[in-house]
């Protein structure tokens, strides 16, 4: 079961990154309101508030399973239990909040501040992300 939560949470943020960068790049030219906010461009965004708010469910998933989480007096003096208890999480929770309140932007068409929230996320989540190259989180590419 943790096993499978693990491969899909992994796997998952390949999508979401996608469709992030999509959604960014998508709204980057029409900021200025010159070009039209399109009905696509609202499925686009649409779509990455699903695969967000699907990964939040998996990590809360994780979040009670993993032995990466830890509530005990050396969490903190931890790298890897400090990572996933605290920074990973809270960071990947503001990420979410601000792809969805970007959303609330996009159903008014609002692309400017699609561009400025998504962007946000993209970045937070960027840091947040357990990459392989942080060898001590000991995490995969999948
Ligand atoms: C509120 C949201 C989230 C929570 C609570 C959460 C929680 C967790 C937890 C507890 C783990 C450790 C699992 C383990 O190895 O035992 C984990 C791993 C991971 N998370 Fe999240 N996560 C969240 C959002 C995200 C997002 C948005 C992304 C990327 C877009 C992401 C990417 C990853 C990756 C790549 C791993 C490592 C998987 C591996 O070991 O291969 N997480 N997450």
């Amino acid at each position: 079961m943790q096993s499978s939560l693990l491969h899909s949470h992994s796997g998952l943020r390949w999508i979401l990154l996608l469709l992030l960068v999509a959604t960014v790049f998508s709204t980057f030219g029409k900021r200025s309101g010159k070009v039209a906010f399109t009905a696509q461009d609202k499925k686009l965004s649409l779509f990455t508030l699903i695969a967000a708010h699907l990964q939040a469910v998996l990590g809360l998933g994780l979040y009670f399973m993993s032995t990466k989480v830890d509530f005990s007096s050396t969490t903190m003096s931890s790298p890897v239990h400090r990572f996933f208890t605290m920074e990973h999480t809270l960071m990947m929770l503001i990420a979410i909040i601000l792809i969805t309140v970007g959303y609330g932007h996009a159903k008014k068409a609002n692309a400017k501040k699609v561009f400025t929230y998504y962007l946000i996320a993209l970045i937070v989540i960027l840091i947040a992300i357990p990459w392989p190259f942080r060898t001590a989180l000991s995490a995969g590419w999948m």
